[in-house]
């Protein structure tokens, strides 16, 4: 089913009109393949699937989920959790506390990956995690730390990359055992955290394109990786700011593989490679 721009429009609008959900600066492109699938898991054309938005609250609900896009794994491009491993995380080895802001953290992967690479740097009982998603259902599955198996089995090699191998050493190999940090059932096909990872984050629900910060702290880092990539500019540099705003100095934002920080803003950070220095 091909939709026209006034389509994705018209769809954008009745959200925004029947909840408190604006998707009205994400990235056109994006948004229509979302709805295109929408449209065709609930098998409907575009005039029931508004006539069904406007009428039932749980359907609605259900739509703005599905608008998301939630992939995401462990220590998913090994290479930025490396630079976090050896340039970035040792930095704040002598603070008090370390705030972190997983920002779009969808089911947890990425909140799992920093606190063991903490646990592995000593940093982990100094360190607050905040970690928050528009998307309630995938909060829930944050929480849980319960992944599937055979289908996440790349998961082992991205943690091989970067707890065990040193990419600067060849020779160093540190021998970390999975089960210090997760358990494996090859039966039940499952992964699942151990439960001193799972207490330490607070998850919270939280919309960025309401631009406020819900935590009311300052951040030492914030990650948001792969969630702008679904946003137009104007919404990007919005986000920025709002990052700009509560790092500390000398805080860190990182980005995903192919988000890059353009404009004004820019000129606030450092930057190298995903990872930009607040100045
Ligand atoms: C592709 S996932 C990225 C997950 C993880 N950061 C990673 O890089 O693997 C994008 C996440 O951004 C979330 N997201 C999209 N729009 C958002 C918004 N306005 N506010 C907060 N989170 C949002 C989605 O629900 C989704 O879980």
């Amino acid at each position: 089913m091909i939709l026209t721009d006034q389509e994705v429009t018209y769809f954008v609008t009745t959200i925004k009109n029947s909840s408190p959900y604006d998707f009205s600066e994400y990235s056109e492109k994006s948004l229509k393949r979302r709805l295109q699938k929408i449209l065709l898991d609930n098998n409907m054309d575009l005039i029931a699937l508004i006539n069904k938005l406007k009428t039932n609250k749980e359907f609605l609900e259900q739509t703005v989920k599905d608008i998301t896009v939630n992939t995401t794994e462990l220590f998913r491009d090994p290479l930025i959790w490396q630079t976090l491993k050896y340039r970035i995380l040792p930095k704040f080895s002598e603070n008090k506390t370390i705030n972190i802001w997983h920002a779009g953290c969808s089911t947890g992967q990425e909140v799992y990956s920093m606190m063991i690479l903490l646990n592995e740097l000593d940093l982990l009982d100094k360190a607050k995690i905040f970690a928050s998603d528009i998307n309630t259902d995938a909060l829930e599955a944050a929480k849980k730390g319960l992944y599937k198996y055979r289908f996440n089995i790349g998961y082992l090699d991205n943690f091989d990359k970067v707890i065990k191998e040193n990419p600067f050493n060849y020779d160093e190999y540190n021998d970390v055992p999975y089960n210090k940090y997760f358990k494996i059932d090859k039966v039940s096909d499952s992964i699942i955290m151990n439960d001193f990872l799972k207490k330490k984050p607070i998850f919270r629900q939280h919309d960025l394109v309401k631009g406020e910060n819900l935590y009311f702290a300052k951040f030492d880092l914030i990650l948001c990786r792969n969630v702008i990539i679904y946003f137009k500019y104007s919404l990007q540099n919005k986000v920025f700011k709002l990052f700009q705003d509560h790092l500390y100095t000398n805080g860190y934002l990182v980005l995903g593989m192919h988000e890059t920080m353009l404009g004004d803003i820019a000129s606030r950070f450092d930057k190298k490679g995903q990872a930009y220095r607040k100045k």
